[in-house]
């Protein structure tokens, strides 16, 4: 089926229409409904102030509304309708919808696509028959939407009585999932521009609403549910247009598939699952994964307030030893990285505090400093270059029973503190039950603008809040990024191929193909009988390595095709009877490789795979034959810069190996990202035909990089 991506997509001025109804009209509203009297409500408390309409079948008045049999029979113009009706009947209401000129629907009804191939059926029937009638479709399957900023909205649940407005936007597939993010919301004081729930995502889908959001001035953090992201490259370019506008992105991404769940032929291909994609996908684009709704409320909530930070780091202080302990343990935990305080600032803290005060970041500044020395403290901390954000650990009245004037007084030293500094500065309670409404009205009474929920949660926040302004300050200075999607092979490397069909290449064309796009390899020559072995392996100075070169066996150790070491003739011609002989009875055998035998050095596996939905993906691990087991391996979606895999290089755990561990000398890091980006470039260009590409192992020491093997898996045609 061709996906038409550019017909799939409603423009942004539609969906601001949409999103912005004057009045609403309620098809299938019955009075004994406790569904049509809650999109009232719901109405009403969002400070909606247009005109309500009724409409249902008999025409039995509703919630003190006469009611009308059909649409077309209102007689007034409306703007949006909510479909409350049976799947059954949306087809029909459609047809109304449009005679009355409405324009936008929100479908509740379940039992489309989420059903099987009939509801499939049915669903996309629905969505053409929107298109068609020119209908902003919302759903089905989902609550609707609020638009919070313009007090208006389509939505089919529970409106809390005490949302404030706020630069905070909403986006989830799940409409019970958006409804739960918008309670948090209330409780934790976060102020909200819109929710908006896409359910099946018929018409209108995550992406379109991240485009408008991404251009919506009430709106500047975006927290994000969803289960599946669909057409990745539009989705690519919607956040990177927010993100350029200034939008925070955070994103709960549900439904990981574990990796492995796939045939592959290659090492690459069993290891990276869809979730480390994804991971990779959304950290390339500035988008903050998150693992919790708790994380994804929070989150938003921070980033939607602050710019990104100017440094990374973040300077803890507390009048709790305790607290300061627990946040010094999931600090080192999440990788937050808490700065020692410079010589000068660590003897201005010694005079500031108590003797038995010990000066560390965190900082515990005890008990008897909370008045002016507490001001001082943060003066000091302020100067930190590499301090960009400051963190205090507070006592926050939980409830009125917990409210007494030393808590208030401590609030107001802390507020009069951090509204000092010149380094923004925001306050954790130390449990999630402090931050509730209660809690979080103190604070903003004493003039602090962030409390976060709880020491753990606090620290989650905080890290997500450095990691995206790195990144973020990262994006500005490279270019836009999507994902190289099925981009049509490069002639020049199918010309090394003797046919068209699919599968794997031996280990000698694959060589030959990746040399061509500057792939560094170790010298080898291909053999095809004893005496040719012989000779070539003379050329070797000292020992060979001698391999099977067959299209048919791609892991040549699991089978004893690979002789390492080998010296001297005799060894050389058994070497060559023995990997030959390997190839078992039906294999297509092309010779032999004589190489070399290389000593010393790291042994790292460079490999691309292609992802169902973001096309060919790197991975770089420490490799030969126990990449597998060790999994320490980094991932990018192509296209990648030699920026993205320096950072890869850093990222994977044994990375301390490259720098020289053990008297090692450190290695030529330089030529390994070339040969990194050399590889990821000659997976680029087979486009559409790579199934998957891998360099196991691309060895590396203090004088250079070379491959040492080479897989390439082709797929025969473009599948679409
Ligand atoms: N020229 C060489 N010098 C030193 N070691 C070598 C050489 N060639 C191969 N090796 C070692 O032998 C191992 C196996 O060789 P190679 O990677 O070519 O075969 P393979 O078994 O098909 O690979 P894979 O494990 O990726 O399926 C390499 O990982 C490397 O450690
Ligand atoms: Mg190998």
């Amino acid at each position: 089926m061709v996906d038409d991506d550019t017909a799939r997509q409603v423009r942004v001025d539609t969906l601001r229409q949409a999103l912005t109804p004057g009045n609403v009209v309620i098809v299938g509203a019955r009075d004994s409904s406790a569904t049509s009297a809650g999109v009232i409500e719901g109405l009403e408390r969002t400070g909606f102030t247009g005109d309500i309409a009724v409409v249902n079948r008999s025409g039995l008045a509703a919630h003190g509304r006469a009611a009308y049999r059909s649409c077309a029979d209102i007689g007034r113009p409306m703007d949006a309708a909510v479909v409350l009706t049976p799947a059954a009947a949306v087809l029909a209401v459609l047809d109304d919808l449009a005679a009355a000129h409405i324009r936008t629907a929100v479908v509740l009804s379940g039992g489309w696509a989420e059903t099987g191939a009939d509801g499939r059926a049915a669903q996309d029937g629905v969505a053409a028959r929107a298109r068609r009638l020119g209908i902003t479709l919302i759903g089905p399957n989902c609550l609707g939407f609020i638009n919070f900023a313009a007090r208006t909205g389509a939505w089919v649940a529970n409106v809390p009585a005490d949302w404030r407005t706020g630069p905070v936007a909403i986006v989830s597939q799940s409409g019970g999932i958006g409804n739960a993010m918008m309670d948090l919301a209330g409780e934790w004081g976060v102020g909200l521009s819109h929710v908006v729930t896409t359910g099946n995502e018929a018409l209108v889908s995550t992406t379109d609403v991240l485009e408008y959001l991404g251009e919506d001035e009430s709106t500047s953090a975006i927290a994000v549910f969803c289960e599946a992201i669909r057409h990745p490259e539009r989705f690519a370019r919607a956040a990177t247009r927010a993100v350029e506008h200034g939008k925070a992105i955070v994103m709960l991404k549900a439904g990981s598939s574990p990796a492995a769940a796939r045939n592959a032929v290659t090492h690459t291909g069993s290891m990276v699952g869809n979730d480390a994609v994804v991971t990779a996908a959304l950290r390339r684009l500035g988008v903050v994964r998150v693992d919790s709704l708790e994380e994804l409320v929070a989150t938003a909530a921070l980033l939607g307030g602050i710019r990104p930070l100017r440094a990374p780091g973040v300077a803890v202080v507390s009048i709790s030893g305790g607290s300061v302990d627990i946040v010094a343990d999931e600090a080192e935990r999440a990788g937050l990285r808490l700065p020692a305080f410079d010589e000068t600032a660590t003897a201005s803290l010694r005079e500031i505090l108590p003797p038995f005060a010990s000066v560390r970041n965190p900082l515990d500044i005890t008990g008897g400093a909370i008045g002016e020395e507490f001001a001082g403290v943060l003066a000091v901390i302020d100067k930190q270059d590499d301090v960009g954000l400051i963190v205090v650990l507070c006592n926050v009245p939980a409830s009125p029973s917990c409210k007494d004037a030393s808590l208030d007084r401590l609030l107001a030293t802390v507020a009069s503190g951090l509204q000092g500094a010149a380094t923004p500065g925001l306050l954790v309670a130390q449990t999630i039950g402090h931050a509730l409404r209660y809690g979080q009205c103190a604070v903003e009474r004493a003039g602090i603008r962030h409390l976060l929920p709880g020491l753990s949660l606090g620290v989650a926040v905080v890290k997500h809040a450095v990691d995206w302004s790195t990144r973020v300050h990262g994006l500005d200075r490279r270019g836009p990024w999507s994902p190289a999607l099925d981009k049509p092979p490069d002639p020049r490397l199918l010309g090394f191929l003797s046919q068209d069909g699919g599968g794997a290449l031996s280990e000698w064309t694959a060589r030959q193909m990746l040399a061509a796009v500057d792939v560094p390899f170790l010298p080898a020559e291909l053999v095809r009988s004893e005496v040719e072995a012989v000779d070539s392996a003379r050329r070797c100075d000292g020992a060979a390595a001698v391999k099977l070169v067959s299209p048919d066996v791609v892991h040549k150790t699991d089978v004893g095709a690979v002789r390492l070491d080998v010296r001297g003739d005799d060894a050389v011609r058994a070497a060559y009877r023995a990997v030959v002989a390997a190839a078992g009875p039906g294999a297509r055998v092309e010779g032999a490789i004589v190489a070399p035998m290389r000593s010393g050095g790291v042994e790292i596996l460079v490999g691309v795979t292609r992802d169902d939905d973001w096309g060919p993906v790197l991975a770089v691990g420490l490799g030969g034959v126990l990449t597998e087991a060790f999994r320490d391996v980094a991932y990018r979606v192509l296209p990648v810069d030699r920026a993205d895999v320096a950072e890869m290089l850093d990222e994977i755990a044994g990375a301390a190996l490259l720098a020289g561990a053990r008297g090692r000398p450190a290695v030529d890091r330089v030529a390994l990202v070339d040969a990194i980006v050399a590889v990821a470039d000659a997976a680029g260009r087979l486009g559409s035909r790579l199934e998957s590409l891998e360099v196991n192992p691309l060895r590396v020491d203090h004088d250079g990089a070379e491959a040492l093997d080479a897989v390439v898996v082709l797929r025969s045609e473009v599948v679409r």
